[in-house]
């Protein structure tokens, strides 16, 4: 089933008895497989709990403010090379000083992150991760993970802001927009657990819904924050808009308007 309303998004992402599909459960130790298996993103119940408050206390000891002003100072210190800098700057929030191998290997391993595509790179990149975030291990799962999640969308959502960008817009202002309409990740998907059928919600048509959004096709960077579901909704939604906004907008801050 396609989910493209928002209205019905938010009921289908606040009831649970829709859940992520399930991954496999069996994969050998510091495989991709392995670290699905582990994550808050693809679990349920108490071990979602659980999962999620580790992360979620992570993400609290990270201030934003501090993170906007390193992403800012690592792109003007690469000349505006911005690529990989919001990753590098969560890494070494996150105890990593070795940005490009940490980079190297969340690039290898986040590609089939979402989609559960796994090979020998991507486990690679898992196995390094693990070795450069040492720890107990719900610890430096939970440290993996966030990185996992925010570096191809946070990547997407720069490299869309920047497609939009005109003079005279704030950093601000342009990424609630680019979020809204342009969003970097375009559909999450639920399994029914009463049918067993698969459910994909539309996140790009849901934000583009005419009920909720006047002239929803639209770029107008003056809506100002908006009810967008880009980063989820309801039972488990993204724990860390701060942090995503204040890295993406650390990057804008250090590039050239017209860039
Ligand atoms: C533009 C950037 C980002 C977007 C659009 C985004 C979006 C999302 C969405 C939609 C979900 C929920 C998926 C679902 O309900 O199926 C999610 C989950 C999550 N996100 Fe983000 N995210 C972003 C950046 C980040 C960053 C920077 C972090 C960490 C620093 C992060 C950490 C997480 C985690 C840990 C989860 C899993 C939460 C759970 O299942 O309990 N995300 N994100």
């Amino acid at each position: 089933m396609l989910i493209t309303r928002h209205e019905e998004a938010r009921a289908v992402l606040s009831d649970i008895r829709y859940v992520p599909p399930p991954v496999r459960q069996d994969a050998p130790e510091g495989t991709l497989a392995w670290l699905r298996a582990r994550v808050s993103r693809f679990s349920t119940g108490a071990a979602h709990a659980e999962r999620r408050r580790l992360v979620t206390e992570l993400l609290a000891a990270l201030d934003p403010g501090a993170l906007r002003s390193a992403a800012r100072a690592m792109t003007l210190e690469r000349h505006g090379d911005w690529q990989g800098v919001p990753t590098a700057v969560l890494g070494r929030a996150l105890g990593v000083d070795d940005a490009a191998k940490l980079v190297a290997a969340v690039e290898a391993a986040s590609t089939g992150y979402l989609s559960g595509v796994v090979g020998p790179e991507a486990d690679a990149g898992v196995a390094e991760l693990v070795r450069l975030l040492p720890g107990e291990e719900a610890e430096t799962v939970a440290r993996v993970c966030v990185l996992l999640q925010a570096h191809t969308a946070i990547a997407g959502l720069v490299g869309n802001a920047l497609a939009h960008a005109r003079p005279g817009d704030t950093v601000e202002a342009l990424l609630h927009e680019t979020l809204r309409q342009d969003p970097p990740l375009k559909a999450t998907r639920r399994l029914d657990l009463r049918t067993g059928d698969e459910v994909v919600i539309d996140l790009v048509a849901a934000n583009r819904d005419p009920d909720v959004f006047p002239e929803a096709a639209r770029f107008d960077p003056a809506r100002g924050e908006t009810p967008h579901l880009t980063f989820g909704y309801g039972v488990r939604p993204c724990p860390a808009p701060a942090h995503a906004l204040a890295l993406a907008a650390g990057v804008l801050d250090a590039l050239p308007e017209e860039s």
